[in-house]
């Protein structure tokens, strides 16, 4: 990493406590307190995963939705343990479907019926698998852009024609676009699903209870199936500090038993290398899984199963000092932006570590995250990839080092500076 100048501020409350901490041999820090601080830049690198592999080692990355941390030491423990016996063939049991039920349970106040969930190989295998239950060839799949882009990849790989009902101005769901997305998707007496994401990628939005049910009595009129995406559920802030309302389970609303829901330990416990995740159906939507033809069940990996279990019945602690070192990290974000690009418009989100930045205002000659790439070495998530709404955005990925995240916030400031003493030749990007 290039030597940086750090404003006073960041010294005080980011560099100096890390320091205080102490250094390692071995390059890591202590975690005492935040636990996005224990890996060093070197070993990072090390990495052989998509976000640390698919840039050059001097660009920063801070895109795709990856964690750069250790697990939790009983993940750890249960795959070493796993591989001292060799015991890496098929996944069997419902060990996975019952810890989650336990989970849910206890820390979102509903209960699932593990006999009502079918075990997949991820998230968006169990959205397509699930789209394709409820819809046909040449239906109908409604998104609230901006949205996860695989949402439009995947609709749009089954033959689904995509309809959009983008959120609002303030990020939530606008139920006049989801009513009237609805008659156009339901036209001609078509099937047609609701694909939501919640919380949602990129935002951070969670939705009410009375938004859902909303959504729910919405659907229910037009003949609309609700499929939600539950991945990102752990990662709520509402029982940190300043809190809000939390994640609310999308079948636990009333007036959505035909709704259905994926759900993986993945995202909250960083664990996506090791492939599992659950699909879960309401009351009103049994029949409609018990069509999933068994084969699909296989594709969930057995070390993957192992590892989501042992993460949902003893890694909450682990997550908790997490969601602590992101709270930090999502304010830090907003000081470093409001230092260094004033112009940025970004709310820290009320779950997930996934910063949206409106960048509109910057007047940049190109794509946001090209420009940042190209200028600062920092790898973003292009806004327009998750619909028309997020042309001038950019989504960055803060669950890194507060050192990380103040050079790349740095570096895109001077190169935003840089370019303000050049003269422009194109119009903004907006
Ligand atoms: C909303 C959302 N759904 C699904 C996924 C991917 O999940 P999986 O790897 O289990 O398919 C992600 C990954 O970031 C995501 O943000």
């Amino acid at each position: 990493m290039s030597e940086v100048r750090h404003p006073g501020w960041v010294h005080d409350r980011v560099l100096a406590p890390v320091a205080a901490r102490g250094v390692a041999g071995d390059g890591r820090v202590g975690c005492v307190g935040n636990p996005f601080d224990q890996l060093s830049l070197d070993q990072l690198r090390r990495r052989q995963s998509l976000k640390w592999r698919a840039y050059p080692p001097e660009v920063l990355p801070l895109w795709v939705a990856e964690m750069d941390t250790l697990p939790a030491e009983p993940v750890r423990r249960a795959l070493e343990e796993a591989l001292a016996l060799g015991d890496t063939g098929y996944p069997w049991g419902t060990g996975y479907a019952e810890a989650y039920a336990e989970a849910a349970g206890t820390h979102w106040g509903w209960r699932p019926d593990p006999a009502a969930t079918v075990l997949v190989s991820d998230v968006m295998t169990g959205v397509a698998e699930v789209l394709g239950l409820v819809t046909g060839p040449g239906d109908a799949v409604v998104l609230t852009p901006p949205v996860y882009p695989p949402f439009f990849a995947f609709s749009a790989h089954l033959g689904r024609e995509l309809v959009h009902a983008p959120l609002g101005p303030d990020g939530r769901l606008d139920p006049a676009a989801l009513e009237a997305a609805f008659a156009t998707a339901t036209a001609g007496g078509r099937r047609a699903a609701l694909l939501l994401s919640n919380p949602h990628n990129p935002t951070g939005t969670l939705h009410t209870r009375d938004e859902l049910a909303a959504v729910a009595a919405l659907a229910e009129a037009a003949g609309v199936r609700v499929v939600v995406d539950e991945i990102h559920a752990p990662l709520s802030y509402a029982g940190v500090g300043t809190g809000g309302p939390g994640f609310t389970p999308y079948l636990s609303v009333a007036g959505a038993e035909r709704g259905l829901v994926v759900y993986s330990a993945s995202k909250g416990w960083n664990l996506a290398g090791l492939k599992a995740a659950l699909v879960v159906a309401g009351d009103g939507a049994r029949e409609d899984l018990a069509q999933m033809p068994a084969e699909v069940t296989h594709g969930a990996s057995s070390l993957g199963v192992l590892a989501h279990t042992v993460a949902l019945r003893e890694g909450w602690p682990w997550l908790s000092e997490h969601l602590d070192g992101l709270d930090q990290n999502r304010h830090l974000l907003a000081d470093l932006l409001a230092a260094e690009l004033p112009a940025v418009g970004y709310r820290p989100p009320a779950a997930t570590y996934l910063g949206w930045l409106d960048c509109r205002e910057l007047g940049l000659p190109q794509e946001p995250a090209a420009f940042f790439l190209e200028s600062a070495g920092v790898a973003l998530s292009p806004g327009s990839d998750f619909g028309p709404p997020g042309s001038g955005h950019a989504r960055l990925n803060f669950a890194t080092s507060s050192a990380v995240l103040t050079e790349a916030v740095q570096r895109m400031g001077a190169a935003v500076s840089e370019l303000d003493r050049r003269p422009r030749s194109a119009g903004p990007v907006t």
